[in-house]
């Protein structure tokens, strides 16, 4: 692990590059019946312009000095370049992450969310001026998450769901419908300093205040509701007191999401801090539509079943 962020770059990229290149290929056959996505597209085109160019140079100065000349043509394959190296240093990474590096790593992108987008696209993400509804009631989630959910769900298939944060309890009921559409016989316990008064199959809801996070839920509820669990932190008060209470009843596999982390980084630091390897960020759901392209940037995380000292779990993705 380094300690000064830098980017992919030279023969490592043009490796990573052709690597990437070659898997693709093979997804595209594999899972989508030959047809290319967008990215698969680009990807495609950008690397035969940039294999093209002089083999003992680096992409980074062919591409300068192409830019150079004139007539300035080839602005975008700058551009082009700068994507694919940002896309690609993320991706030699794994899929599993340490927390401390995707902080690093984060430098080369937004300042306050390490997206690749801009504030622009987080202020009208979740709906603007309306947010978005979910059988009707107003659902807290940006456009980004309403993807990413259903697929950690999907993919982790949780046998239960602790929210901390009900807010109108459109998302727990979001969540029991995905466990649903999933096929999932699972529960959803949502907590909120006000309790949502609906009732809705597989969601309890119940009252708490995340200032003592020992009584948000029932103790012999935690150490008897069936694993892999998903925990999602959406209240934003007490958030190291709220992780620290769950830390002890995660098992490995569980997946724990703090949202709108742009806020409650010191918090996460001391945490992951205070468990050292415990926690690894699956850059499969921050960053599958851009590098945190999330309300939980940095911050979907895996419990893993190691401490630092001991054997890692794969890394390779
Ligand atoms: C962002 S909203 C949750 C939105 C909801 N999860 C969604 O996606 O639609 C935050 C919620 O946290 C609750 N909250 C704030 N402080 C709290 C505390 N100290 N204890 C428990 N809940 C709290 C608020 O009442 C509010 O409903």
């Amino acid at each position: 692990m380094t300690t000064e962020a830098t980017l992919i770059s030279g023969d490592a990229l043009k490796a990573a590059a052709l690597k990437f290149l070659s898997e693709m290929r093979d997804k595209v056959e594999r899972e989508q019946n030959g047809l290319h996505s967008i990215f698969d597209s680009w990807f495609t085109r950008v690397l035969t312009r940039l294999i093209a160019f002089d083999p003992s140079r680096s992409w980074e100065d062919s591409v300068r000095e192409n830019a150079a000349r004139p007539p300035a043509q080839d602005l975008s394959l700058q551009w082009d370049l700068m994507r694919l190296r940002l896309f690609l240093d993320r991706w030699v990474q794994g899929h599993l992450v340490e927390y401390s590096e995707r902080e690093r790593s984060g430098v080369h992108y937004h300042p306050r969310f390490g997206t690749e987008f801009g504030l622009d696209v987080l202020l009208t993400c979740q709906g603007a001026p309306s947010l978005m509804r979910w059988r009707g009631t107003p659902l807290m989630k940006n456009v980004f998450d309403f993807a990413m959910y259903p697929a950690l769900i999907a993919e982790l298939r949780p046998q239960t769901i602790f929210e901390i944060g009900s807010g109108l309890g459109a998302s727990a009921v979001w969540f029991a419908d995905n466990l649903a559409l999933s096929g999932i016989q699972g529960q959803v316990h949502s907590v909120d300093r006000v309790k949502v008064e609906m009732e809705y199959p597989h969601v309890k809801f119940y009252q708490g205040d995340c200032s003592a996070p020992e009584r948000l839920f029932d103790s012999d509820l935690l150490h008897s509701e069936p694993h892999p669990w998903l925990v999602v932190e959406d209240a934003h008060h007490n958030v190291i007191g709220v992780l620290e209470q769950f830390h002890p009843v995660l098992s490995p596999g569980d997946y724990l999401v703090v949202e709108d982390s742009d806020v409650k980084r010191q918090a996460i630091r001391d945490f992951v801090g205070a468990h050292p390897g415990e926690y690894l960020v699956d850059t499969r759901f921050t960053d599958n539509f851009g590098r945190n392209a999330t309300c939980a940037a940095d911050s979907i995380f895996v419990r893993t079943a190691t401490r630092r000292s001991e054997t890692p779990i794969d890394r390779a993705g």
